[in-house]
């Protein structure tokens, strides 16, 4: 891969348009501990630091591409649907209101809010004043869920449009190939980091729910000629990785063509593994130890339900020897530790297992004066 060929991949995603919600280059730094422990040279991109509230994340990459189509339109008002503790809604919210426009939220309650503690994403969205609209989840993934309630959001869509409003509608995750194209951006970017860095990467590890992510890297290392690294998709969600494999490499197509390339990706191009432990949004007992881990050898922290079991999962497969020794990792951090202040049904043993902290103790901790 050369500097010309990651010019040429700026070049024809600049031609799709995009406004400025984030702060880019994300920050890139290596996690010196866990490397030294591994034998590896492991390094970090902070999508957790991309957005212009403390609570960043993957989906402002997507939403600089999905923003500017709907201020084109002359949109006034975005639709998104989500769980109630999603990170793409909440992101979306910012974003929106950054664009002088107003969220309407169709949520999945996979977990039930409690009347007079609401709270991490879904008391963002409040703050933010979107209109929420809460709908029982019986079950079903969100994803059923909003496909059992499609009617209702397009007679809802239709009646704003009758009052003369313009509505722009993301669907979950803001998966689409525009929104995808965000994150051919984003390895576009990573691969500049690593040639001013005089490095090459060998494993790229990230997060996979919607798809849109993993699939827009993809497309970003087909547009880029990056022929070297093995990228990882560690999924987070229910359905299968054979599922998950046509769902990528068709998103991934759509974005190449999208930017006026050649539809090459196929699902050889990257590889996926199941992280899911029991559920979307259940806790899973070893991921919340990993959590544990980074955050006690490198101060930084993940979240139960996305970055916390993708970290599990890169951790897991550097542990089974599934990664070279010496070679060069990145996990993508795709934010999303707003979830550590959710519903105790999200965060499980994270906030219940107090076992092995005495300091914690009221009655064995040191008189205040000591400190
Ligand atoms: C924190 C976080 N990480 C990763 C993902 C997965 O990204 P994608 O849906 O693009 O696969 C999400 C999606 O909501 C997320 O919120």
């Amino acid at each position: 891969m050369t500097t010309d060929r990651l010019t040429q991949a700026r070049e024809k995603l600049k031609r799709l348009g995009k406004i400025s919600l984030g702060f880019y280059p994300t920050p890139f730094h290596k996690l010196e501990r866990i490397s030294e422990e591994f034998g590896i040279n492991l390094w970090i991109k902070r999508e957790d630091f991309s957005g212009a509230s403390l609570f960043g994340g993957n989906k402002i990459r997507k939403l600089e591409y999905l923003l500017k189509e709907a201020r084109d339109q002359g949109c006034d008002t975005v639709f998104t649907y989500g769980a109630t503790q999603s990170n793409h809604v909440m992101q979306t919210c910012t974003a929106a209101r950054r664009c002088g426009m107003r969220p309407v939220l169709y949520l999945g309650a996979i977990v039930e809010p409690r009347a007079g503690d609401v709270r991490a994403n879904l008391l963002l969205d409040r703050i933010l004043g979107a209109e929420v609209h809460i709908l029982p989840s019986e079950g079903r993934s969100t994803k059923e869920t909003m496909k059992a309630n499609a009617e209702v959001f397009a007679r809802h869509r239709a009646q704003l449009e009758s009052e003369g409003h313009k509505v722009y509608d993301i669907p979950i995750g803001g998966s689409t190939p525009r929104g995808a194209a965000g994150f051919a951006e984003g390895y576009v970017e990573l691969l500049e980091q690593l040639r001013d860095k005089g490095m090459t990467m060998d494993y790229l590890y990230t997060a996979t729910g919607s798809c849109g992510t993993l699939a827009g890297l993809t497309a970003g290392r087909i547009l880029a000629g990056d022929a070297h690294a093995v990228v990882r998709g560690m999924i987070v969600g229910k359905k299968d990785p054979a599922t998950y494999a046509g769902d990528v490499a068709r998103l991934a197509n759509e974005t190449l063509m999208l930017a006026g390339a050649e539809p090459q990706a196929t699902p050889a191009d990257f590889e996926l593994a199941s992280y899911t432990g029991p559920g979307y949004e259940k806790p899973y007992h070893e991921a919340n130890d990993d959590i544990r881990y980074l955050a006690r050898t490198e101060g930084i922290f993940t979240d139960p339900v996305y970055s916390g079991k993708a970290f599990h999962g890169m951790m897991d497969q550097i542990r089974k020897g599934m990664v070279r020794p010496g070679s060069t990792v990145v996990f993508l951090h795709t934010g999303g530790a707003t979830a550590l202040f959710s519903e105790p049904e999200i965060v499980g043993d994270l906030s219940s297992d107090m076992a092995g902290y005495p300091q914690n103790d009221i009655k064995t901790a040191p008189p205040s004066d000591s400190f």
